[in-house]
């Protein structure tokens, strides 16, 4: 009997869920909803309060880059391959916690924070040039 009454108590929730699937389709195939463009928010920024960065390191960092590979996946004002500079720093706030985790990843290299392109790993960057580096982009705010 209990068995029974379960039964009658679920038997409607299909008729619910048939009901949904049939209005996702129709909204899916309604092609007035494909061409509503999709705002996506690229730079999903971090908020924090900023560190002041010496001019002295920043300049340091400018110069390492400008020395390593990292200007053929990245441009300071536009996306490339890689985030603009710029959008870096406007993600990130300038904090140690940020600085490390993100020379931390210049070195190990990596994807999927801000698509699928792969960043390389820089094995031979010290961890120390790697903090000068991201200092200088996070300077770019
Ligand atoms: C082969 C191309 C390539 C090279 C070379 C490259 N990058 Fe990147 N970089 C990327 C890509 C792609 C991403 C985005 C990775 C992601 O989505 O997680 C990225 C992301 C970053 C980020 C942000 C990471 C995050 O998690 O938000 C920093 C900082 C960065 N790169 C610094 C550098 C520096 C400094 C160099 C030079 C030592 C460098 N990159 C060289 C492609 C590259």
């Amino acid at each position: 009997m209990l068995q029974i009454g379960w039964i009658r108590k679920l038997y409607p929730m299909y008729g619910y869920s048939l009901l949904l699937i049939i209005a996702c389709l129709a909204a899916c195939s309604n092609p007035d909803v494909k061409t509503i463009p999709q705002k996506i928010d690229y730079i999903r920024a971090i908020s924090g309060k900023n560190d002041s960065i010496p001019v002295a390191i920043a300049q340091k960092g400018e110069v390492l880059i400008a020395y390593s590979d990292c200007y053929t996946c990245h441009k300071e004002n536009r996306k490339s391959i890689g985030p603009a500079f710029k959008d870096i720093a406007k993600r990130y706030p300038v904090q140690r916690v940020f600085i490390d985790m993100l020379a931390q990843k210049v070195i190990s290299g990596g994807k999927g924070a801000w698509g699928s392109a792969t960043m390389s790993d820089h094995p031979k960057v010290p961890i120390e040039d790697a903090k000068v580096m991201v200092s200088y982009i996070l300077s770019l705010k």
